[in-house]
């Protein structure tokens, strides 16, 4: 695969809040996921993650109860129920294990997950603003596993787009539920070159 291939996946790679619910996702498919995130790179290699996938309609139904969305949208109270997401994958730190950049290894892990999902046509959203401790007591997360992060996936029902950014980064949607996303423009980050 060359870079101009890969960089539309990077660009298809958006966070996507709402999805068909009615269009599922195996746990053979969430599982692979998970494999993907194991070949992750790992600061010091301690690979200090682990998971927990979340399928099952009743237990998805239960999980999503605890995710906060789009914080920039304060009109949007998350996703209807026929557009929630049809899976979870719940990214734990195992205690047991050294933790060292700990954040950034959740980052690169998940990642790997979301781009290996958007390759299949299935977006995902990070989530980092969820209730952890219902989901300790919710998922029955052993003491030594710590919730970090949940990433939520489903098939898209709904464009999410990047603009140029305009002195804004607070993402929005237009009168037709597109969503629009700042980012900003190569010129004003990278500052040197050469
Ligand atoms: C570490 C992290 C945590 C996030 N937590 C949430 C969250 O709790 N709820 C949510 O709706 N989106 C969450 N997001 C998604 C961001 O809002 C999103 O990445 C940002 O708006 C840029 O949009 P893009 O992913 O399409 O580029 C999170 C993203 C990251 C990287």
């Amino acid at each position: 695969m060359r870079m101009k291939d890969l960089k539309p996946l990077i660009e298809k790679n958006r966070s996507y809040r709402r999805f068909d619910f009615g269009r599922k996702i195996s746990e053979d498919f969430l599982v692979a996921l998970v494999d993907a995130a194991r070949m992750s790179q790992s600061a010091a290699n301690l690979q200090p993650l682990s998971y927990i996938t979340v399928s099952k309609e009743e237990m998805v139904t239960e999980v999503h109860k605890h995710m906060r969305w789009a914080g920039y949208l304060p009109d949007w109270n998350g996703p209807v129920n026929v557009e929630r997401p049809v899976a979870y994958i719940v990214v734990l730190g195992n205690t047991e294990v050294k933790q060292t950049y700990r954040e950034v290894d959740a980052g690169l892990a998940m990642q790997n997950m979301c781009i290996c999902a958007a390759a299949e046509g299935i977006g995902s959203c990070m989530i980092g603003n969820l209730d952890k401790n219902m989901l300790v007591k919710l998922l029955e997360i052993p003491e030594q596993y710590e919730i970090i992060y949940a990433v939520a996936f489903g098939f898209p029902v709904e464009q999410v787009q990047i603009v140029p950014f305009a002195g804004d980064v607070k993402y929005y949607r237009n009168e037709n539920q597109e969503h629009f996303v700042p980012k900003r423009l190569l010129k004003d980050i990278l500052i040197k070159r050469g």
